[in-house]
């Protein structure tokens, strides 16, 4: 696992999107795999800017989305395929039929999960899938738990997530309850990950992942046992290393 140690959220942005861009560079083989939330967001500005210079082109990429709300529409703005149109996908040249993210809207949550599986492992797996971090050491919504769950599958949120994520939305009720997120067996099987995190409120899941046990406890730290790791994270980030 290689882990660099940056100043600060501009600083992990930038070099995010550079590794971002050589892998857009790099051929189109396989989806790029990617986040939502504030970590990623400034990354995806970098690579927003470098298109509009025409430094990149998304027309032959495919990218497929880590995870998504169960129950809002896409067109909510709330939605994580709305963010993605918001913070990229409308802002550069990929074609939205290449774009996967589950779908939220609808209810049956098995042949949602098991008909994305089996995209991703039908389409050739994820080249390098991007990461962001939960507070409780959650990646893709796997929240922790007794066992490491492999494939994608509807999770029910937990308490301290809907917590996290409740600045997004004008109260903590309309947080929703349940997402569908690729499993660990699905992230693991990326070639390569690239895992961000900025802010002191990551430090102690950071420091739990890369230096502690491996459990389902702390999700992330199943992560120490994959081949292609690349973890970029602030001084603030790192400060209980
Ligand atoms: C988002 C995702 C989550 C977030 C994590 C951190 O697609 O899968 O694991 O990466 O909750 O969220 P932020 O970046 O908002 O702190």
């Amino acid at each position: 696992m290689r882990v660099y140690r940056v100043k600060d959220y501009d600083e992990m942005s930038k070099k995010a999107a550079t590794i971002l861009a050589a892998q857009i560079v790099s051929g189109p083989e396989k989806a790029l795999g990617l986040a939502t939330g504030s970590t990623p967001a400034g990354a995806y500005r970098y690579l927003c800017k470098w298109y509009q210079e025409g430094i990149l082109d998304f027309s032959e990429i495919r990218t497929m989305n880590l995870d998504e709300y169960r129950g809002i529409s896409r067109e909510d703005s709330q939605s994580y395929y709305y963010f993605m149109k918001e913070n990229l996908f409308g802002h550069v040249n990929i074609k939205e039929e290449n774009t996967f993210i589950p779908d939220g809207e609808r209810e049956d949550a098995d042949a949602v999960c098991r008909e994305y599986e089996a995209l991703i492992q039908s389409t050739g797996g994820v080249g390098l899938q991007l990461l962001g971090l939960g507070r409780n050491g959650h990646i893709g919504f796997n929240e922790p738990s007794d066992s490491f769950i492999k494939e994608c599958h509807c999770v029910s949120l937990a308490l301290s997530t809907i917590e996290a994520n409740k600045r997004f939305f004008e109260n903590a009720e309309d947080v929703p309850r349940q997402a569908y997120t690729m499993g660990i067996g699905t992230i693991m099987s990326a070639e390569k990950i690239l895992l961000l995190a900025s802010g002191e409120e990551k430090a102690d899941a950071l420091s739990r992942m890369l230096g502690g046990p491996i459990t389902p406890r702390v999700p992330a730290s199943i992560l120490q046992l994959h081949r292609d790791v690349t973890v970029i994270a602030d001084e603030a980030a790192l400060s209980k290393i």
